[in-house]
């Protein structure tokens, strides 16, 4: 069952303890929070960086709060076909020898000059080195006229066991230094770094301190551990949240972390009855692939159908016709 492996893999994220990047606190310098304290990058000696949590620290919590990560929700289909996406710059995976550890997502021919496409790193859950069970998702964002680079390659062979946040910075790198550009005109001006769980993890740890990045959008995942919270002081764009309900393991969590974040930054909440693998593996991503792409063409692009389905329930379409529960703030003068 691709839904069973998603969340395996998600817990994968710190499994490996016997593998020496995913490190413990005795062995390998992970970092230690401490309020006021904030490390000069988001880079951490655990997949996911410093907002992500060891496997023994994931144990002890699910235990302390009696969550199943493997609960499902309401929501179906939760599987389907491949496709091209449904945008209008039908989409396929690339390998590029300029980024070989990543998996590139993007039209398959570029579409014309005048489209400029914003750049997305993405993480997968687990921090797996192959994002597969994500490329529903990940074509069908591409298929609207994105450049995606996804951590890991079809198979997982890449050397290493997990993703770090040093994959999603080769990403933004190999984008900001032209990397991206032979698929097509590219805004290296909008960039995003998203991702599932332990991928979304990574994509805030990525966006901390990182200027180059302009949103970031975690897939059913918050801070684990109270005593990280305070590390949100840092977090400087916008945040979009799309979780899977009360049985989803992120759920609680970016219910405090979305309170937290700094005064008057724009942040975006929205929760589906999926569980914490979510639609992703869907026909094109399913319910969480068409909340991603309104929001991205909200963000990057200002389409303002696009915004009425996120923001107003009455819109046709709307992300609350399509039940999920919408939170927001900030958005004045967007
Ligand atoms: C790009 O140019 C075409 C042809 O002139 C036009 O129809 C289209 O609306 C333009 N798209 C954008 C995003 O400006
Ligand atoms: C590039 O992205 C930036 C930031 O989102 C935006 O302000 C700018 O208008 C974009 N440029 C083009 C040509 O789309």
């Amino acid at each position: 069952m691709i839904f069973t492996s998603v969340v395996l893999a998600a817990l994968a994220a710190n499994s490996v303890a016997a593998i020496p990047q995913i490190c413990t606190r005795q062995s390998g310098g992970q970092f230690v929070p401490k309020p006021g304290y904030f490390p000069a990058t988001g880079d951490d000696t655990i997949a996911g960086g410093i907002f992500c949590i060891s496997l023994s620290d994931l144990g002890t919590y699910l235990a302390r709060v009696g969550n199943n990560p493997g609960a499902t929700g309401s929501e179906s289909p939760r599987s389907g076909q491949a496709t091209s996406g449904s945008g209008p710059y039908p989409a396929q995976a690339f390998t590029d020898p300029k980024l070989g550890k990543h998996t590139i997502f993007a039209p398959k021919t570029p579409p014309p000059a005048n489209v400029t496409m914003p750049i997305l790193a993405w993480g997968n859950g687990g921090c797996a080195t192959d994002p597969t069970s994500h490329k529903n998702l990940l074509i069908e964002i591409a298929s609207h006229g994105y450049v995606i680079a996804a951590d890991g390659i079809a198979g997982g062979k890449t050397g290493a066991s997990q993703s770090m946040v040093s994959d999603m910075k080769a990403s933004l790198d190999w984008a900001t230094s032209g990397g991206a550009a032979k698929y097509g005109s590219v805004n290296t001006s909008a960039i995003a770094t998203m991702g599932h769980s332990c991928g979304g993890l990574e994509a805030m740890s990525s966006a901390y301190h990182d200027e180059r990045v302009k949103r970031i959008i975690m897939f059913n995942i918050g801070i684990f551990q109270d005593e990280k919270r305070y590390l949100l002081q840092e977090i400087k764009v916008p945040v979009a949240w799309f979780i899977g309900g009360p049985k989803d393991m992120g759920y609680p969590n970016v219910e405090k972390d979305y309170k937290l974040l700094n005064a008057g930054l724009p942040a975006y909440k929205a929760s589906l009855d999926t569980g914490h693998g979510g639609t992703f593996a869907a026909t094109n991503g399913g319910k969480q692939g068409k909340a991603a792409v309104a929001y991205l063409q909200w963000q990057f692009r200002n389409d303002q159908a696009s915004k009425a389905i996120l923001l107003d329930p009455k819109a046709p379409g709307s992300l609350v016709s399509d039940k999920w529960t919408v939170e927001y703030k900030n958005w004045e003068g967007y």
